[in-house]
Parts: structure tokens; sequence; C-alpha cells
């Protein structure tokens, strides 16, 4: 049987990147299998995509928790009562405590090649700066904004007559196809470190 590490994704809102991930894992010989999706937000598009594939999925109300630690303690409790390994954010737009960081292994998608344009808007950043390249990046979570270790990136030339909105699809595209494999990559070699 294969060995797999058990993984929950998060989310807030479209969850394309999730599902990507999700049917990336029906592949018998995948290493990640997603035990659960959550949301920070109820009305995520996400949370029926994930119970059409056929994976729980679940809203944590960040106010209702009473703020970042309840939520964070529902969240904790959640991923270890389903005996969750390993965290992938796809779209999640909340940032996570110190504390949560240094209890929890979790890998995030961010749309532009990081270092550069960390946080929002950042095909618009890239169109206004110029840039000839962009791309998208997997990276560990830390505390810090989009600025743990980078796992893996792809590449997107910036062609002529691009608007945001063009660029991002096709950053979207790219992304699309390097979370699913940097997580392979990830579970590979935790389950190898495991022997
Ligand atoms: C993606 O562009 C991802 O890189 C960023 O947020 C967007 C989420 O899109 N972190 P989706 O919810 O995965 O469709």
């Amino acid at each position: 049987m294969t060995r797999r590490i058990e993984t929950a994704a998060l989310i807030s809102g479209r969850g394309s990147n999730m599902a990507a991930l999700l049917a990336a894992a029906e592949a018998p010989d995948y290493p990640a299998r997603f035990r659960v999706v959550i949301s920070d937000r109820a009305d995520a598009a996400g949370l029926e995509t994930a119970r059409q594939a056929g994976v729980e999925a679940l809203a944590i109300d960040a106010k209702a928790a009473g703020g970042r630690a309840g939520f964070e303690a529902r969240l904790d409790a959640a991923l270890r009562e389903r005996g969750v390994e390993l965290l992938c954010l796809a779209g999640f737009m909340r940032i996570l405590s110190a504390d949560f960081c240094s209890r929890w292994r979790a890998l995030n998608i961010h749309p532009s090649l990081l270092p550069a344009y960390k946080g929002l808007d950042t095909h618009a950043r890239a169109l206004a700066d110029g840039a000839r390249e962009h791309g998208c990046t997997v990276h560990w979570v830390t505390p810090e904004l989009d600025s743990g270790e980078i796992v893996a990136q792809a590449r997107v030339p910036v062609l002529a007559g691009d608007d945001a909105d063009r660029l991002a699809a096709r950053v979207l595209a790219e992304e699309h196809k390097l979370y699913p494999a940097a997580l392979r990559e990830v579970c590979l070699a935790a389950l190898a470190q495991r022997g």
C-alpha cells in the first residue's frame, strides 16, 4: 500500500489550487492524502468543490471563535482530531501566529517569483514595474508573510498587451501544476526520511 502524508488544505475562497491538489491526490501513487479542507469563511466556494470531490470540508468562523487565538485553537483541534501532519495553504487569507507556525508544517502558494512582490496585487505590481518575467512560488509558511524558504517556482513571461487579469490567468495555470508537483516532492522526502 502506498504510504501517504496526512494533509489538510486551508482556503478562504474559490479554491482552484485546492482542487488541483485534490485531483492530484486521487492518483493511487500520490504521496499525500487530503483528510479535510478548512476555510475561515463559511461562504468559500471551495468548500463545496471539496465535498464534491469526497473530502470533508468545514468552516471555522474567526469571529465566532473569539478572534485569532480562538480561531487557531479550533483549527489546531480539528487538525489533530483528523491526524493531519502537513498543511497546504491555498488562497488562505489569514496570517498564522508564530505559535501556530511552530506547531504545524505548512506550505503556501503565492502568485509571484518570491522574494519579489510579497502580499497582494502581485500581477498589477509586476506590470506597473515593467517586469519581463513573473510567476508563482511554493514556500514554507513562517509568521512573516510570504517569506519562508522557497520549495519551487514556475516562471511565466510577461507578454505585450498583458493586463493583470490575463497575466493572472497564465500564472494560475502554472500554479495548478506547480503546487501538486511541489507537494509530491515534499511528501516523498518526508516519507524517505521516515524510512
Ligand atoms: C492564488 O493565486 C494563490 O496563489 C493565492 O491566492 C490565489 C488563490 O486562488 N495565494 P484559488 O483560491 O486557489 O483559486
